[in-house]
């Protein structure tokens, strides 16, 4: 099979990316290397192309077209909270008009596979700490948001003209499948907590008054390999069924505090992890954790890996980059 792959030089991105090259796939990857790194993809050929300018709809059915693409997986997207906060309009420009403008393309291509990366973001501050896919969607943020809307825009798309679509709600993905391919953005708590400690500080807990067993927030925590791996069965369900629109949560079902992600990666690196406690970040639900049981079911996979896989891997990860730090 031929996979087009946007956002291929991300971080989930590139384990991806290594997951079908080890199946033998050939994969070529759009990127417009914002946040991407082409020194992560092992050699796959990469198209430097922003997927939201108006003619990379015409530059991407021409891609698709002469590669022979049999399934897109659709990764390239801006992915801050905060920032969507602050450019809502620039978000869906790039987030939704990325969208449209590949979902034109696929339609010119007569490419009509799609697994599309979605987010538990999509259902917002829900009022049950375990989400289904039944659960109401509604997102609190510009980022959430966009990832709705393109949902909306897939399943559309697969009514109009029978693009076949899996959209996978990701959870609060982590670790790293080998060292090189750690998650390079320190946005997220495990590698936050690690810039810190690199810097010779404190870990941050945004709030510790929360209604959860310690106070702090839960979440559910996926290993980016687990993650990796949803995409190649989603590609092979996409290959033997006909359905033309599926939407999955991709978590464990289990949550874990930001107290205890913490106490891990002490655990783990043997550091002295005591934080300081600051108050709530705002837009954080207290807890937001996936119920598998339709992924488990359909497609079924099932998360293999657990909170200290994810921390181990995200530790060595960290140690073989450039802010080692020393013990
Ligand atoms: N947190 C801290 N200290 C830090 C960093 C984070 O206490 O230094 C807390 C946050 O307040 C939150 C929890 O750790 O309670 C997790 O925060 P992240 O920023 O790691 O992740 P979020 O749950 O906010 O969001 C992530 C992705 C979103 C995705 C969502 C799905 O960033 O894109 O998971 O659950 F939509």
């Amino acid at each position: 099979m031929t996979i087009v792959v946007t956002g291929g030089a991300g971080y989930i991105g590139a384990h991806v990316v290594r997951l079908l090259q080890q199946a033998g796939d050939k994969v070529v990857i759009v990127d417009d290397l914002s946040t991407g790194d082409a020194s992560r993809v092992g050699g796959a050929p990469i198209i430097e192309l922003d997927i939201a300018q108006p003619e990379a709809k015409d530059q991407l059915s021409t891609l698709l077209r002469e590669v022979g693409a049999t399934a897109v997986i659709h990764f390239a997207a801006r992915k801050q909270v905060g920032e969507s906060v602050a450019r809502p309009v620039w978000y869906f420009e790039q987030n939704v008009g990325g969208m449209a403008n590949l979902l034109a393309a696929m339609e010119q291509a007569s490419v009509s596979r799609l697994v599309f990366s979605s987010s538990a973001a999509a259902y917002g501050q829900p009022d049950v700490g375990i989400v289904s896919e039944k659960s109401p969607a509604v997102p609190i943020n510009p980022y959430g948001q966009t990832k709705l809307a393109c949902e909306w825009l897939a399943s559309d798309a697969a009514t109009a003209w029978g693009l076949r679509v899996v959209a996978l709600r990701y959870f609060n993905v982590a670790g790293a499948g080998v060292p090189e391919l750690g998650d390079p953005a320190a946005l997220n708590l495990v590698p936050m907590v690690l810039e810190k400690l690199a810097a010779g500080r404190r870990p941050l807990i945004f709030g510790d008054d929360y209604p959860t067993p310690d106070g702090t927030c839960v979440r559910d925590y996926i290993h980016v390999s687990d993650l990796a791996r949803a995409h190649i069965d989603s590609l092979n369900y996409l290959e033997r069924n006909d359905r033309p629109y599926d939407v999955f949560n991709v978590g464990t079902g289990e949550g874990s505090s930001v107290r205890e992600v913490i106490a891990e990666i002490g655990r783990v690196s043997g550091l002295d992890v005591a934080p300081e406690i600051l108050p709530r970040r705002p837009g954080d639900p207290a807890e937001l954790v996936g119920d598998p049981t339709r992924i488990n079911d359909v497609l079924g996979w099932r998360a293999e890996f657990g909170l200290p896989d994810i921390i181990a891997s995200a530790w060595e990860a960290w140690q073989a980059g450039p802010h080692r730090i020393e013990i």
